[in-house]
């Protein structure tokens, strides 16, 4: 079945009626566009599950702030359609501003403590836009499974939360992060990076696995943030705002090593901010 691009909400509405009196499941992919290969891993995660699959593209204003890269975020809909049309997705959904934020729309969605960590604190205002815009996408779309990737591991986690505080009947699917040959995590602004910069954004994978294998070696937590940071802080146009080992569920600081851990870090080089998290589990990979 060919893509169909969809972009009012009556005829969304029509497509998820057809597939679900087809007995189909609704599996759904939000994004805001510039889609690359982790995008596609989250469809290809949906086509396997057998899901009628369904990928939004809407650049949403409310998790940017002032100073953010909302007008320049890459607008991509030939090349995203494409890869959408590849991957046999059924339906691209490109809603307009007004059936997200309606006329007159007051309300949002207001994350709890999982937001006030990690990016939280650099990015004022952000989860609440993303929490807003994901609970309007699920109540177009009305999916049985959503599929986000885990480099956003703190997003994953806030949407997980309003899935259940909001009884939202829905199942979170997290897929594994899509890297890059030489380890670079990828990300929509990857495509602000110069070439220069490309290069030196490797430090922050590499940081973090070097976090991860002193902890796997047995190393304290203290130590193992130390030689992350500095390893970040010598790389030259490069400041750090953040990096942290965490408990993965409640992403809390962990101060003392416990057997599931995420290192998690954020970079700015130049205009671009890049975010990447390593999973641990030293109950299995303990050198
Ligand atoms: O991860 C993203 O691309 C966005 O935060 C999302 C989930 C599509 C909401 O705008």
């Amino acid at each position: 079945m060919a893509l169909e691009t969809v972009t009012s909400v009556e005829h969304l509405r029509s497509a998820v009626a057809d597939a679900r009196s087809a007995n189909r499941t609704i599996g759904f992919i939000p994004t805001m566009g510039a889609l690359h290969a982790g995008h596609l891993s989250l469809i290809e995660a949906a086509r396997r599950n057998g899901d009628f699959t369904i990928v939004s593209i809407f650049v949403n204003p409310t998790q940017f702030g002032p100073g953010d890269d909302f007008d320049r975020y890459p607008r991509t809909l030939d090349a995203d359609r494409a890869i959408c049309d590849a991957a046999a997705a059924q339906v691209l959904f490109v809603p307009q501003h007004e059936d997200v934020y309606p006329k007159g729309d007051q309300t949002r969605v207001r994350p709890g403590p999982l937001a006030d960590g990690l990016c939280g604190p650099f990015r004022p205002g952000h989860f609440e836009g993303v929490c807003t815009v994901v609970a309007k996408l699920f109540g177009l779309v009305q999916p049985d499974v959503a599929y986000f990737g885990q480099k956003d591991a703190q997003q994953v986690a806030i949407i997980r939360r309003m899935v259940l505080d909001l009884r939202m009947p829905l199942r979170i699917e997290a897929c594994p992060i899509v890297r890059e040959p030489d380890g670079l995590a990828l990300s929509s602004r990857n495509a602000y990076l110069e070439p220069d910069q490309r290069r030196r954004s490797l430090c922050l994978y590499q940081a973090l696995t070097t976090g991860r294998d002193m902890l796997r070696a047995g190393e304290s937590v203290n130590d193992a943030v130390a030689a992350m940071r500095e390893r970040l802080e010598r790389t030259s146009g490069v400041s750090v705002d953040y990096v942290s080992v965490v408990d993965p569920d409640s992403l809390d600081p962990v101060t003392d090593t416990k057997s599931r851990l995420m290192v998690a870090g954020a970079i700015r080089i130049g205009s671009c901010r890049l975010i990447d998290n390593v999973l641990m589990d030293l109950s299995v990979d303990r050198e």
